[in-house]
C-alpha cells in the first residue's frame, strides 16, 4: 500500500488567521442530526488526541456558495472526512444535495485531488434498497478524482446499531491518523480514547424572571421557512378517516397557512414539530425529580465566555421552564444511544447501576444492548426508570442523554391549486405494544389525532411547520399518462395530484390517461377518501381507480396483484411515455411493487431479465419512475 502523505500546513486566506496549525475539515450531510452528531464526536475526540491540529465541522451547504467555490476550497484541503446520510429513495440529505450533484458530476475534472486524504462514513439502513448509496458514491468518486482513501467507507446501519458501526470505523481510523497527525508534543493518549460526557452550562432563573417564555424558534416572520425557521400554523380542520368500526385510526389534518408566507407545491413534504404528550412529560419530570416550573437556560459557553468542549453541543433552545423544555425539545421515547447510557452512568449514585450501564454501552455488552434496549424498544424513560439512581443534571440531560425531538415529515395530501391557504396531511396513528408491554404512542400521530380544530375552539392546536421540496411532481405536460400506486397513507400525495389534475382540467387543460392503484384492508373500515376518489373518477381527474382490499376475501389482495391483472394497461401507458409513481412503505410494498413492475416490463415487452432491469433503471434515471417512500 501507498505510504500516507505527510500533511502540509495550508492556509485559507478568507478563513481565520493562520495559526500555523494543520487543518482538517469534517463535513456532514444530515437530515435528523445523527450524521452531524457523529461528525462532531469525531472532531471532539480528535481534538483531544492531536492538540496541534484544527478540526472544523462543516455543514456541506455552508462550505461553499457555488460549484466554483466547492472546487476552489476542496483543492486546498489535505485531509477531510465526510459523514453522509442516505435517505428516502437513495437520495442525499437536503444539505448535501448541492455538493453531491456537483461532485458526482465531476468526472471530467480528472485526478485533481492528488493532495487529499479522506475518509467517508455513511448513515443508512440495510432494509432499504439503496443502502448507503450516497456515502458509497462519494467514496468511490473521491478515489476516482485522485483522493487517497485512509479507511474503507464506513457503512452505518440504522437497522442494527449504527453507533457500533461508527465506533468500529473510528478504531480503524486512529492508527491512520496517528501516522498523519501525531506530534511529539501531543499528550500521551490513552487508547481506547473515551470521550468526556457533554454538558451545557445551566443557569437557573427566578420564577418571576423578566425573561419571557421565548418561542422565537417557533414564530413567524422569517422570509424563508425551513427546519431552523419553522412557522406557526393553526390546525384549521381535523377529521378521522377510518370508520368507527376500525380498530385503527388515520387523521386528516389541515394546517392554515394563510398570511404565513409559507408556500408549497403538489408532492412536497411538510415537516411538523409537535409536542410530547403531557403524560410522557410528567413521567420525565418524575424521573428527573425536578419541578415542572424550574426555569432555566442552557449555554454552550463558560461563564467567562469561552466555549465549552469545542462546538459539539447542539445550539441551545431559548430559556424556558422544564415543562416546556421536555414538551418541545426532548426525544423521550426513542431508545437511548450508547453515549446516553454512558452519560447516565456518570451520574448514577449506585455503583452497580453505573457498572451495568457502562457494560451495556461497551463492546462486551453489544448483544445485550441489541436485545435489552433495541429489540425490546425500551424508551429512554423506561431505561431511566430502571436505573433510578441515575439523576443527570439538566445540562447533561439535554446535551448527552435526551436527543432533540425531531420534526416529522409527511407527504402533503393537497394541491395549492385547490387549497392555496391550507396544507393537508394524512397521518396513520402509531399505537403499538412493545415487547416490554409498554404502549408506544407515536408522538406526532397522537398529537394530530388529539388536535383541536379551529371550528371547535379559537384556542385551537398549532405547530411549528415548514415545507420541504421534493421531486415527486406530475409531468409538466398534462397529456402525459400517469400510473400511481399508493396503498394506505401512500395515497396522500396522489390526493394532491388528483386535486391538481382536476384544477388543471377545470382551467381547460387536456388530461392524458391516469390510473390509480390504491389498497386498504376493508371497504367498510379503512377505505380513506372513498367519496373523494369516486368524485375524481366522475370528474375525469383519473381515468381509472383500481382498489385492492387485502382483508375482504380468503386471500390477500395487494396493489401489486392488481397491477399484474392490469399488466397490459400499465405497459401501454409506459410505452406511451407515461410516468410511474409509488408512495408508501419502502420495506414491503415499494419493494414488491418494484419487482412487479420489472416483471410487467419483462413479460409485456418480451425482454430478458437484464434488458427489463435496464429499462426500469432508465425510467428511474429519466425521472419517469418516482418514489416517495418511507
Ligand atoms: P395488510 O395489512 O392486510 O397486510 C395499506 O396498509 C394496505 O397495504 C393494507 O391493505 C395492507 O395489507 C397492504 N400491504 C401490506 N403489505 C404490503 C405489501 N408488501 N405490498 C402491498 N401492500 C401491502
Amino acid at each position: 500500500a501507498e505510504p500516507p502523505r505527510p500533511l502540509m500546513v495550508k492556509t485559507d486566506p478568507e478563513q481565520e488567521i493562520d495559526d500555523g496549525k494543520k487543518k482538517v475539515s469534517i463535513f456532514y450531510g444530515t437530515q435528523t442530526g445523527t450524521a452531524e452528531g457523529f461528525a462532531k464526536a469525531l472532531a471532539e475526540e480528535a481534538r483531544a488526541r492531536y492538540e496541534k491540529v484544527t478540526f472544523k465541522v462543516v455543514d456541506l451547504d455552508d462550505y461553499a456558495a457555488d460549484d466554483e467555490e466547492y472546487e476552489e476550497k476542496l483543492k486546498k484541503e489535505n485531509l477531510v472526512f465526510f459523514f453522509l446520510a442516505t435517505y428516502g429513495d437513495g437520495e442525499p440529505t437536503d444539505n448535501a444535495v448541492r455538493f453531491y450533484k456537483w461532485f458526482t458530476e465531476g468526472k471530467e475534472r480528472g485526478e485533481w485531488l492528488k493532495d487529499l486524504s479522506y475518509g467517508v462514513f455513511g448513515l443508512g439502513n440495510r432494509q432499504y434498497e439503496h443502502f448507503n448509496k450516497i456515502a458509497k458514491v462519494v467514496d468511490e468518486d473521491l478515489a476516482e478524482q485522485g483522493g487517497k482513501r485512509l479507511v474503507p467507507v464506513g457503512l452505518g446501519d440504522d437497522d442494527q446499531c449504527i453507533e457500533d458501526d461508527f465506533a468500529a470505523w473510528r478504531e480503524l481510523l486512529w492508527p491512520e491518523l496517528d501516522q498523519l497527525l501525531w506530534d511529539e508534543d501531543d499528550a500521551t493518549v490513552a487508547t481506547p480514547y473515551t470521550a468526556a460526557v457533554l454538558e451545557y452550562r445551566v443557569v437557573f432563573h427566578e420564577k418571576d424572571s423578566s425573561l419571557l417564555e421565548n418561542c422565537s424558534t417557533k414564530a413567524n416572520g422569517h422570509a424563508v421557512h425551513d427546519a431552523q425557521h419553522p412557522c406557526r400554523a393553526n390546525v384549521a380542520v381535523k377529521k378521522e378517516l377510518h370508520t368507527p368500526a376500525s380498530d385503527r385510526s388515520c387523521t386528516h389534518l389541515e394546517f392554515d397557512i394563510s398570511g404565513t408566507g409559507l408556500v408549497y407545491e403538489t408532492g412536497d413534504h411538510v415537516g411538523v414539530y409537535c409536542d410530547n404528550l403531557i403524560e410522557t412529560v410528567e413521567e420525565a419530570e418524575r424521573i428527573l425529580g425536578l419541578s415542572p416550573n424550574t426555569y432555566f437556560s442552557i449555554h454552550t459557553d463558560k461563564e467567562d465566555g469561552t466555549p465549552i468542549s469545542g462546538s459539539s453541543l447542539p445550539p441551545p433552545f431559548p430559556p424556558c421552564t422544564l415543562r416546556t423544555a421536555l414538551t418541545r425539545y426532548a426525544d423521550l421515547l426513542s431508545s437511548p444511544k450508547k453515549s446516553a447510557l454512558l452519560a447516565l452512568a456518570a451520574h448514577a449514585s449506585d455503583p452497580s447501576e453505573a457498572e451495568r450501564l457502562r457494560h451495556l454501552a461497551s463492546p462486551a455488552g453489544k448483544d445485550e444492548y441489541a436485545q435489552w434496549v433495541v429489540a425490546s424498544h425500551r424508551s429512554l424513560l423506561e431505561v431511566m426508570a430502571e436505573f433510578s439512581s441515575a439523576k443527570p443534571p439538566l445540562g447533561v440531560f439535554f446535551a448527552a442523554v435526551a436527543p432533540r425531538l425531531q420534526p416529522r415529515y409527511y407527504s402533503i395530501s393537497s394541491s395549492p391549486r385547490m387549497a392555496p391557504s391550507r396544507i393537508h396531511v394524512t397521518c396513520a396513528l402509531v399505537y403499538e405494544k412493545t415487547p416490554t408491554g409498554r404502549i408506544h404512542k407515536g408522538v406526532c400521530s397522537t398529537w394530530m389525532k388529539d388536535a383541536v380544530q379551529l371550528q371547535e375552539s379559537r384556542d385551537c392546536s398549532w405547530a411549528p411547520i415548514f415545507v420541504r421540496q421534493s421531486n415527486f411532481k406530475l409531468p409538466t405536460d398534462t397529456k402525459v399518462p400517469v400510473v400511481m400506486i399508493g396503498p394506505g397513507t401512500g395515497l396522500a400525495p396522489f390526493r394532491g395530484f388528483l386535486q391538481e389534475r382536476l384544477a388543471l382540467k377545470e382551467a381547460g387543460a387536456e388530461l392524458g390517461p391516469a390510473i390509480l392503484f390504491f389498497g386498504c384492508r376493508n371497504r367498510q373500515l379503512d377505505y380513506i377518501y372513498e367519496d373523494e376518489l369516486n368524485n375524481f373518477v366522475e370528474a375525469g381527474a383519473i381515468s381509472e381507480l383500481v382498489v385492492a382490499f387485502s382483508r375482504e376475501g380468503p386471500s390477500k389482495e395487494y396493489v401489486q396483484h392488481k397491477m399484474t391483472e392490469r399488466a397490459s394497461d400499465v405497459w401501454n401507458l409506459i410505452s406511451q411515455g407515461g410516468y410511474i409513481y409509488v408512495c408508501g412503505d419502502a420495506k414491503g410494498m415499494a419493494r414488491d411493487v418494484h419487482r412487479t413492475l420489472h416483471t410487467i416490463v419483462q413479460e409485456q415487452g418480451s425482454l430478458d431479465s437484464s434488458k427489463a432491469e435496464s429499462m426500469v433503471k432508465n425510467l428511474q434515471m429519466n425521472g419517469r419512475y418516482l418514489r416517495d417512500v418511507w
